[in-house]
């Protein structure tokens, strides 16, 4: 959470800082602020609220010309979303300027002990708190990197801190821990930032910054140490995406186009991982074959939309390779004593790489020898790196705070995992991973025709938009596919939206159900198990209490007629693949929904993308 810009080089810092928040706004948008250096001064802007805010803020109050700045945009933790707890923070000689993203821990005890000496602090934030001891250290005369490293090893928690030093114009210094931070590399300049989309207009030359590195840019130069003062190994890559990826390219949202751009992630996180023979290959998996037949216990961890798709896994995984699997809530999962040992394997999954909590369960699974393989959107994010291998979906970015296309490339990303398990252990033969594998390959086309047909579900968002509440029911698969639909309404729309396995509402839930509630119905297809008629079931429980019945169903499932008010017509695909075409319309109702309200639908209240904190 939060998003950091850092610039130094010829072009105006003002326009790349606010440019690059602008594209990181996704990640916190409590307030906004800028810091520049300029003919030895330092200048800092800043204002509670969006951007646009601190636009109005800059046009009123203009900030000098400048080649050095460094900004900010916030997602609060300590202190209320106020122009006093925005960023930069400045120190009390009014020479340094600092951003931080992440949570410091011993911030309360080192405040004390600094006002103890005297020093007003001028927020509520743990953040000043670091700009306070920079400005105390380079005050003893030491260089802007030297203080860094200081203050790095003084602070516990999380943190990415980026300063400038006012009597330093040549230099931008930053420190990483467990939060993220990378570099943009240009010619004559160079950029830092909490993520690649803000430098991607001027270069998609990147270095990942490691766990507790400082970085020191010049225009020139980047030099990397570790805390401990040692040189540090950096890993430089491509950014194989471009700037059109990360604008919405003629849509109202960043969530509709993503939505929109689901057909193709699929495809993408599919291409090259099938064998000229038919069989599939994941080359990134770095855990032998013969690891890979010892696992007894896989455990999937993972955080909200992420969790969902984790779900979905559980069937197919434990269906195919027949090996038990769980699946876990991140934050959840290292404070209950998880059973895992190294015959374990742990999947975490997670679009940015991020989460907290999730990076939080690798480390403790780690720890217990487990193998852990990350599914992860973001390249050399830190869940990635820290685990023994790494799948990735290459959905591209994902920017609304919604995830869509993050999910269903996570879901394709687990079918290969478990298709390839079961090729590994011979728990299927060939010829029916291939059979999977074809269905997976038609994916994208079904997805395609989905949103083709998209319009009743449209013209539904309209109707529903006052409705106080709405429920979504589904089992086996279908039941993770209701969480996500509740999901999606809850954040993006605020109504109160709840999902539920349809065979679980006689135990409490039906109770909620009274004429006109709308409920969504997540039918599977028809197969050799019953599946589908206690589905049919379930629905008569709800219409004969009234509900409003709004029902998934296969293209020719005629059954579902006489007690359906709507019927959204889904293309034919085997049951464990039902989620990819299932979830489609329900994202697409919750972006409408949202959108009839006039709410902001990618950067919807209280919400950022990647929940950086624990
Ligand atoms: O980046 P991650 O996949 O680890 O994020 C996990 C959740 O924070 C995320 O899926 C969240 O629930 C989304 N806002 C849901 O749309």
């Amino acid at each position: 959470m939060c998003g950091i810009v850092g610039y130094l080089g010829p072009r105006s810092a003002q326009s790349v800082v606010i440019e690059g928040l602008r594209r990181l706004e996704y990640r916190g948008y409590d307030s906004a602020g800028i810091a520049v250096l300029s003919d030895g001064e330092l200048a800092t802007r800043k204002k509670a609220g969006k951007i646009a805010n601190l636009d109005a803020e800059l046009l009123s109050n203009p900030i000098p010309e400048a080649g050095i700045g460094i900004g900010h945009t916030r997602w609060a933790t300590h202190g209320g979303p106020t122009d006093q707890n925005a960023h930069p923070h400045v120190s009390a000689d009014g020479r340094v300027a600092l951003v931080h993203n992440g949570i410091i821990e011993n911030f309360a005890q080192l405040r004390q002990k600094l006002e103890a000496r005297g020093m007003e602090f001028t927020s509520e934030t743990d953040s000043e708190v670091a700009a306070q001891l920079l400005g105390v250290e380079l005050a003893k005369g030491v260089g802007l990197v030297e203080g860094m490293h200081t203050v790095a090893n003084t602070l516990n928690g999380a943190f990415t801190l980026v300063a400038v030093d006012r009597d330093d114009p040549d230099r931008v210094v930053a420190a990483r821990r467990n939060s993220p931070l990378v570099v943009g590399v240009g010619e004559g300049e160079n950029f830092l930032a909490s993520d690649v989309a803000a430098f991607i207009e001027f270069t998609r030359e990147a270095i990942e910054l490691g766990q507790d590195q400082i970085v020191e840019i010049t225009r020139d130069a980047v030099v990397v140490t570790t805390f401990d003062g040692a040189e540090a190994e950096v890993r430089p890559y491509h950014v194989d995406w471009d700037l059109a990826a990360a604008e919405k390219g003629g849509y109202d949202w960043f969530m509709r186009k993503e939505i929109y751009e689901q057909p193709q992630a699929i495809a993408d996180t599919l291409l090259g991982r099938i064998a000229p023979d038919g069989s599939l290959q994941l080359d990134e998996i770095h855990i032998t074959d013969n690891e890979l037949r010892r696992v007894t216990k896989i455990v999937i961890v993972a955080c909200g939309t992420a969790f969902y798709a984790g779900m979905v896994a559980k069937y197919a995984i434990e269906h195919w390779t027949r090996i038990a699997c769980e699946v876990e809530i991140a934050s959840e999962f290292r404070y209950r004593d998880p059973i895992i040992d190294p015959n374990t394997l742990v999947v975490t999954i997670s679009q940015s790489g991020e989460t907290a909590d999730t990076l939080m369960a690798v480390r403790h699974a780690r720890e217990q020898h487990a193998k852990v393989i990350a599914i992860c959107n973001t390249n050399g994010a830190t869940i990635p790196r820290e685990s023994d291998a790494v799948i990735y979906t290459h959905a591209g970015p994902e920017i609304g705070v919604a995830s869509t296309k993050g999910f269903l490339t996570q879901v394709v990303a687990c079918y290969l995992l478990g298709l390839y398990l079961a090729q590994v252990r011979g728990t299927k033969f060939g010829e029916e991973i291939r059979e999977v594998m074809h269905e997976l390959q038609t994916m994208p086309e079904k997805v395609q025709r989905v949103l083709d047909d998209i319009q009743p579900m449209l013209d539904l968002a309209q109707e529903f938009s006052e409705r106080p509440s709405v429920l979504f029911i589904g089992r086996h698969v279908g039941f993770p596919v209701a969480l996500e639909g509740a999901l999606k309404l809850k954040e993006i729309s605020y109504l109160h939206a709840e999902g539920f396995p349809a065979g679980e509402l006689k135990h409490g839930a039906i109770a909620l159900v009274e004429p006109g509630l709308p409920i969504f119905v997540v039918v599977p297809p028809k197969g050799r198990d019953q599946l589908h008629d206690k589905v049919i079931s379930n629905i008569q429980e709800v219409r004969a209490r009234g509900a409003y019945t709004i029902v998934l169903a296969e293209d020719d499932d005629l059954e579902v007629e006489p007690y359906s008010d709507v019927v959204f017509r889904l293309p034919k695909v085997p049951t464990l693949l039902q989620p990819l075409v299932a979830t489609v319309p329900l994202q697409m109702f919750a972006c409408e929904l949202a959108t009839q309200k006039g709410y902001d639908v990618d950067q919807p209240r209280n919400l950022a993308k990647s929940v950086t904190v624990e």
